[in-house]
């Protein structure tokens, strides 16, 4: 569910035309609506209730500081995976205290300045950045909270490039090797085995890979019971998907009662790092009709964005839903979405059947509040589009579009 709906024949985000915000901000434009975002957060956080857990909302899906501080507001905490999410995440009010921190190539530097701002815990993705954390630890004088992330070669069902908990993937500690890490983790002196974590993959559709991966992860708890280790924190990370054409992924009810179940009577606090179930269907990219084209095989429609605004179908053949700003009557014809820039990857959708389109159109590409500016480059010297923040009737600007200034503002021409 979103606010995005079309009123007498004009799109609009909330109370807001979509038209007002292009005529005062331009295209390209990411829109997100506030209303959608809240809605969504407060879902996944009441299908936990019944259970001690922090939502630490994972930064990289979409890491505007407005949306961040929204979130922030409402208790949450923040999955981050760099120096500049901690930064961001610390910068928009979160706490510290509800901060994982996660990735496989943490580098000294920033695992410093996480141990010097005392976030809740660190997930481990290797023995040598056990080590690492151990002894910048020591250096600070300080015991770093961590948790090993585990990788419980679980298939999450869904595409290669963002599936995380198999085996061949470079993510997290091997299964087979969890409690030998934790049997050393617990001789660090500068360490603290706070929790278990594990995320096995991103926009997963069905249950069962969650829920496998949870009984491994139950195993494991049982495991290091045993070896005299308790955890506080179990973090199953995020990946639950959304609809972005016919997927009808679990509701995150749905996914939350499956999982208390698991963990009815274990008295532990439950981490979780959804980003694209809070997101994702909360943001459109606007963008305008500059030409259209035709060939013997195919119409093309080129439109002012690109590739370096929103990269997912680029990257990975993703669908996103397209409808025109104003809806139009008339028979539809078949077109190819591209942008300006100079690579045959760079389209928003193949054989797309829409109106008939032409020059100062605009159209929306649904679902991109995922994954969608935070993704976003400067490639062939494009600005960055402008982000905007409607709150029913109200709108707020939460990223001015790059100035030409802002593209060369680190270069330098040696003397
Ligand atoms: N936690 C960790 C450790 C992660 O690596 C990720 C996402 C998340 C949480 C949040 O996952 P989500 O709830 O959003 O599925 N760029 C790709 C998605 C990459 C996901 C990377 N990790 C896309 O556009 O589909």
């Amino acid at each position: 569910m979103h606010y995005f709906n079309y009123n007498n024949n004009e799109m609009y985000c909330e109370d807001v035309p979509i038209s007002k915000l292009v005529k005062k901000f331009g295209t390209p434009l990411y829109v997100y609506s506030g209303k959608t975002l809240l809605r969504h957060y407060k879902a996944f956080d009441e299908s936990f209730k019944p259970h001690k857990h922090i939502i630490c909302y994972s930064v990289k899906a979409n890491s505007n500081i407005a949306i961040l501080n929204l979130f922030a507001k409402e208790g949450s905490g923040f999955d981050i995976v760099s120096g500049g999410e901690l930064y961001r995440a610390i910068k928009a009010g979160g706490d510290p205290q509800k901060i994982v921190f996660s990735g496989v190539g943490k580098t000294d530097e920033e695992i410093e300045m996480a141990l010097s701002k005392d976030i809740l815990m660190f997930n481990v993705e290797s023995e040598s950045e056990l080590y690492a954390i151990n002894s910048v630890a020591d250096r600070l004088n300080k015991k770093a909270p961590i948790s090993l992330r585990i990788n419980p070669d679980v298939n999450p069902l869904t595409h290669p490039y963002i599936s995380t908990g198999l085996k061949k993937n470079k993510f997290g500690i091997p299964y087979e090797s969890a409690l030998e890490t934790y049997l050393k983790a617990k001789k660090l002196k500068n360490i603290e085995i706070v929790g278990i974590d594990c995320h096995i993959g991103s926009q997963i559709t069905q249950l069962s890979p969650f829920l496998e991966a949870i009984d491994k992860i139950k195993a494991l708890m049982k495991e290091l019971e045993r070896n005299g280790i308790e955890v506080k924190y179990i973090d199953l990370g995020g990946g639950l998907g959304i609809s972005y054409k016919d997927e009808d992924p679990p509701h995150p009810n749905e996914y939350g009662e499956a999982v208390l179940k698991r963990f009815e009577k274990i008295d532990k606090t439950l981490i979780f790092e959804p980003g694209r179930v809070i997101v994702g269907n909360a943001g459109i990219h606007v963008t305008r009709v500059l030409y259209t084209k035709e060939n013997t095989e195919k119409k093309f429609v080129i439109v002012d964005s690109a590739m370096n605004d929103l990269a997912r179908p680029a990257l990975y053949g993703s669908y996103h839903s397209i409808l025109p700003m104003n809806k139009k009557d008339g028979e539809n014809d078949v077109y190819d979405v591209v942008g300006p820039v100079c690579e045959s990857t760079d389209f928003f959708a193949k054989d797309r059947s829409l109106p008939k389109l032409e020059r100062d159109d605009y159209l929306c590409i649904f679902s991109a509040g995922a994954y969608g500016f935070s993704m976003s480059s400067n490639y062939n010297s494009r600005r960055k589009s402008a982000e905007v923040l409607v709150m029913g009737d109200k709108y707020y600007l939460i990223r001015e579009r790059d100035t030409f200034e802002d593209l060369i503002a680190k270069e330098k021409i040696p003397q």
